[in-house]
């Protein structure tokens, strides 16, 4: 490794803290590989981070050269914190005699598992930024993490999600269209919980919309979704332009079967075809351990599901609860189309799906019971116009047969005409879902 000046960060709050300090730059000084160290002064500062408040740190930056590299330094780290009485691995909020973060290391970037240099953080907290500036730094000039980072070419994003993956770490991919919502959030913090880094795409793909369907109109606001992404600790967000994704002799295409030939797959014909085709793009340019899909689209989710078991991709598909709004519209970039009338009027979709499982969980196991009690709810409202209502086997949305029925999944789309543009609504619910909104809602 050749030669690099690196920074630690310092912190105490427990026993002698100003001598914990002084001797970890001692020892610093004696290892092997490590030369040249300077500390700045200690400070006192108040704790900061999650949790009850913790007694008070005093905190530094060093200065070092080393010929160690970034993992090897870590490991000096940690050897001295363990020196210093501190439990390894270290207890989540509790006092420590000895706390070192590897800061920066020259211009080595490293995103692993275990370490992530330049700090994720450092440029956040005053109790490394002051130190840093004692030794004289501009802070400026110095590397840090933009997160989210913004990547355009699918060679970056592969880059990027390929680095995660080989330091050890779980990659979650969310993929969207933007126009993001708190649905799509749900689906970030999510990832970001099962997830060691998670990644967003933002691609409004012209191959999932038919000729006549709205892809020009389609919602485009990207400084908005980045806010929401930054706001969600996104690691990455992946928007492409069409040619990035699609190159001019472009011409494979996943053909998908029976899971997308009813319902949606009826009405939008190929609308499938192109959104399996861009997932199995994603999934192979990211690779990632698991990907997040809304039950909003049931259908999407059981298609990409097929999708992923028939070509065997190693990513387990993780299937995200609806989030609605408090009056039970499910969350949609296409809501914003609808007119004031519209809005209200639409709330009957849910309500209609509300009042079938009601009738289910009451004892009614018909299935052409329960569909009529939902269409019936449905007629009251003259500003829907239906394009279906089904009732389907939960997962794979299977057709199930006139009778009795065991659970299953109520699924409608209908068109709302009033607005700003004819927008098109989908809602779907388990007849074995508990009532999860307030009961003028849910009201049957
Ligand atoms: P988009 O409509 O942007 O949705 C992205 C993801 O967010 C999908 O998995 C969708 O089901 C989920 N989602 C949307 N609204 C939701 C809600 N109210 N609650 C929970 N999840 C919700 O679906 C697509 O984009 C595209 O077809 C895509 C999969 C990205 C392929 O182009």
């Amino acid at each position: 490794m050749r030669e690099a000046i690196a920074y630690l960060g310092l912190g105490s709050n427990e026993g002698d803290r100003a001598a914990h300090l002084g001797r970890a730059v001692e020892r610093l000084g004696a290892v092997p590989g490590i030369g040249a160290v300077r500390a700045s002064s200690w400070h006192e500062n108040a704790y900061v981070g999650d949790g009850p408040p913790l007694a008070p740190f005093l905190n530094g930056a060093v200065e070092l050269r080393t010929v160690l590299s970034p993992a090897a330094l870590l490991g000096v780290a940690k050897a001295l914190e363990a020196e210093a009485g501190r439990r390894l691995p270290a207890p989540h909020h509790r006092p420590r005699p000895l706390d070192i973060d590897l800061l920066l290391h020259g211009d080595t970037i490293v995103d692993t598992r275990d370490l992530v240099v330049p700090h994720p953080r450092w440029h956040e907290r005053e109790f490394v930024r002051r130190p840093l500036r004692e030794l004289g730094l501009d802070l400026d000039a110095l590397p840090r993490w933009q997160r989210p980072a913004v990547l355009h070419t699918p060679a970056e994003f592969a880059a990027r999600c390929s680095t995660w993956l080989g330091g050890g770490c779980t990659v979650g991919l969310v993929p969207t269209m933007g126009a993001l919502h708190d649905g799509h959030a749900s689906l970030m913090r999510r990832a970001r919980a099962e997830c060691d880094r998670t990644a967003v795409t933002i691609f409004v793909n012209p191959l999932q919309f038919g000729p006549g369907e709205d892809f020009a109109a389609y919602p485009r606001t990207f400084d908005a979704d980045l806010r929401l992404c930054a706001a969600q600790q996104v690691d990455v967000v992946f928007a492409p332009e069409p040619a990035a994704m699609y190159d001019p002799d472009f011409c494979s295409h996943v053909a998908v079967g029976a899971a997308a030939t009813t319902m949606e797959g009826a009405l939008r014909p190929g609308h499938f075809g192109g959104v399996a085709t861009v997932v199995a793009r994603l999934l192979a340019l990211a690779r990632p351990t698991h990907a997040y899909f809304g039950e909003k689209d049931a259908q999407q989710l059981a298609v990409v599901r097929r999708m992923v078991q028939d070509l065997g991709f190693p990513t387990a598909i993780v299937p995200c609860p609806i989030v609605r709004e408090p009056d039970g519209l499910a969350r949609s970039s296409r809501n914003v189309y609808l007119g004031a009338e519209d809005r209200r009027a639409c709330t009957i979709l849910y309500r209609a799906l509300a009042s079938a499982r009601h009738a289910f969980a009451r004892g009614e196991r018909d299935r052409d019971a329960l569909l009529a009690r939902a269409r019936a709810v449905l007629a009251t409202e003259p500003r829907a116009a239906l394009d279906y209502l089904e009732l389907r086997r939960d997962g794979d949305l299977a057709a199930l047969p006139p009778g009795p029925v065991d659970g299953g999944r109520l699924l409608v789309a209908a068109r709302f005409a009033g607005g700003v543009r004819p927008v098109r609504l989908l809602d779907n619910l388990s007849l074995d879902a508990p009532p999860d909104l307030p009961a003028a809602a849910e009201a049957p």
